[in-house]
């Protein structure tokens, strides 16, 4: 299992100027929504959640956001270009809750789409937020406005949506709807205010966290959090609001490729 396959990019998608998805054939029975897959481009390997799960179709997709050196030559390939992938790995989102609030910001929206496809598919209702700093880099709303789910979305710039932060359209949306599960992935202060949010109106919540990985398989002890010691890539990287309780160094730091903490 923890040898890489190596698939050929299926087919891509062009989802904004920054992000691309990567669909493979990959037997995708098993595969639980907030897992993610190690990906390796025969140089270098990272982790990367699973944004689409199709068991008729048997594929997976994985949405890359252009940011440095790995994800730069990952864009560049094209479809029939090798990849070598193993997983799924991690704890991934549980279905639990019959009203369900979705909240994805950024390139963190690729395992809350897949989450929000799966809840549909068990005929659980979920209602999902797209946010995004700017119209251009907001994720796959077009895709869920072809559904018959309520789907927001939200960018720091106003150029679409509700103007501001999910956190402040979150709490307007709370004032006329009830929820009994939030389910989020995104940049760690905005689930961090999320977090808070869940407290305040004792809202059940799962957090998708993003920490640095070598093995992904729990070996190394890279992603562990303080204080708890937990390892992202193996008891997460979805936590449960009570999880993320005992982590403290969650909302405050993460640790780079070498341990040194940087503050959020
Ligand atoms: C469980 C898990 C799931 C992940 N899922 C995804 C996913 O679905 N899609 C995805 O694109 N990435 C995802 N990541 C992040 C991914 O693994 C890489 O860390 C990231 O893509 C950086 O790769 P790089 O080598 O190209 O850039 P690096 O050389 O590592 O970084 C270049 C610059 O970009 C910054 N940077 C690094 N990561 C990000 C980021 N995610 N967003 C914005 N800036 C960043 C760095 O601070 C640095 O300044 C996930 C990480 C984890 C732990
Ligand atoms: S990445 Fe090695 S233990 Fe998590």
């Amino acid at each position: 299992m923890h040898i890489p396959k190596t698939v050929a990019i299926k087919r891509i998608i062009k989802e904004t100027e920054t992000v691309k998805t990567f669909i493979f054939d990959f037997h995708s029975d098993n595969v639980i929504p907030g897992q993610f897959m190690m990906v390796w481009n025969f140089e270098d390997e990272k982790p990367m959640s699973i944004s689409l799960i199709d068991p008729e179709k048997n594929e997976i997709g994985i949405s890359i956001k252009k940011v440095g050196p790995f994800t730069e030559a990952v864009h560049s390939l094209k479809v029939g270009d090798k990849l070598g992938l193993r997983g799924p790995y991690g704890h991934g989102f549980e279905l639990k809750g019959s009203k369900i609030l979705a909240v994805g910001g950024g390139v963190g929206m690729a395992p809350v789409a897949a989450f929000v496809e799966y809840a549909r598919n068990k005929n659980v209702n979920v209602d999902v937020i797209s946010a995004a700093a700017t119209k251009e880099e907001l994720l796959f709303m077009d895709k869920l406005k072809s559904t018959d789910i309520t789907a927001y979305a939200c960018t720091d710039d106003g150029s679409f949506g509700f103007y501001g932060f999910p956190t402040q359209l979150m709490e307007e949306i709370l004032q006329e709807t009830d929820y009994d599960m939030i389910v989020t992935c995104g940049p760690e202060i905005m689930m961090k205010g999320i977090f808070e949010i869940a407290e305040k109106h004792k809202i059940a919540a799962q957090f998708s966290l993003e920490r640095y990985m070598k093995c992904g398989i729990g070996l190394c002890g890279q992603c562990c959090v303080d204080d708890i010691g937990w390892r992202v890539c193996v008891e997460g990287p979805v936590f449960s609001i009570d999880d993320i309780r005992l982590i403290s160094e969650f909302g405050n730091y993460k640790r780079d490729a070498s341990g040194i903490k940087h503050n959020i």
